[in-house]
């Protein structure tokens, strides 16, 4: 049996989002962006976030890197395994929406394969920061909540492919 226990409303989602969203206005507001979500996570934050932004959005990419599996720890050196073309990003503004930055291990990758490409800026959103964790130095541009060391699931977060479709964000324990 896993054990959840609540950890973030949906009601405080919603807020989060806003607030980021109206952060990023007031950075981003005059230009065009290049938006990438990070999959399968990013899957929800991301459609909600281009939906509360009046930044103009040019183009919704996603980019698929190895994870977790069933386990709760990561493992290795995350490998980019859904690419993007490199001519999308090229001399664009790009934003890179991630749902979670744990080790940095992986918006780190990411990251690094998006400036290869050569884009004009990249500015990194995490809709939640898991800064005890952090085994490489990443700060993301915009975090949404801080949430402390333990696993979570929901809004887009999953254990072994599960809990994604819950509103609400929830720590889990296995048993
Ligand atoms: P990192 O490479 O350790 O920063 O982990 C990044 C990825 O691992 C995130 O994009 C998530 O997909 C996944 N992840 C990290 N922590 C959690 C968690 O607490 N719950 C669910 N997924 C997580
Ligand atoms: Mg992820």
């Amino acid at each position: 049996m896993d054990q959840m226990t609540p950890l973030i409303s949906s009601t405080e989602i919603a807020r989060a989002v806003d607030r980021l969203a109206a952060e990023i206005d007031d950075s981003l507001g005059g230009t065009s962006l290049v938006v990438i979500g990070v999959l399968k996570g990013s899957f929800i934050f991301l459609s909600d976030l281009v939906r509360r932004m009046n930044t103009p959005v040019r183009s919704i990419e996603f980019i698929r890197v190895s994870s977790y599996e069933a386990s709760t720890v990561s493992s290795g050196k995350p490998k980019v395994t859904l690419e993007i073309k490199k001519d999308v990003v090229k001399d664009a503004d790009v934003l890179i929406v991630e749902d979670i930055v744990d080790t940095g291990a992986t918006t780190s990758a990411v990251f690094d394969y998006v400036e290869a490409f050569d884009p004009s800026s990249v500015k990194i959103v995490t809709f939640l920061n898991k800064p005890a964790r952090r085994r490489v130095t990443l700060q993301p541009d915009y975090v949404g909540l801080t949430v402390p060391d333990e696993f979570v699931v929901g809004y887009g977060m999953d254990f072994d492919q599960r809990y994604r479709d819950l509103p609400a964000i929830y720590t889990l324990r296995r048993q």
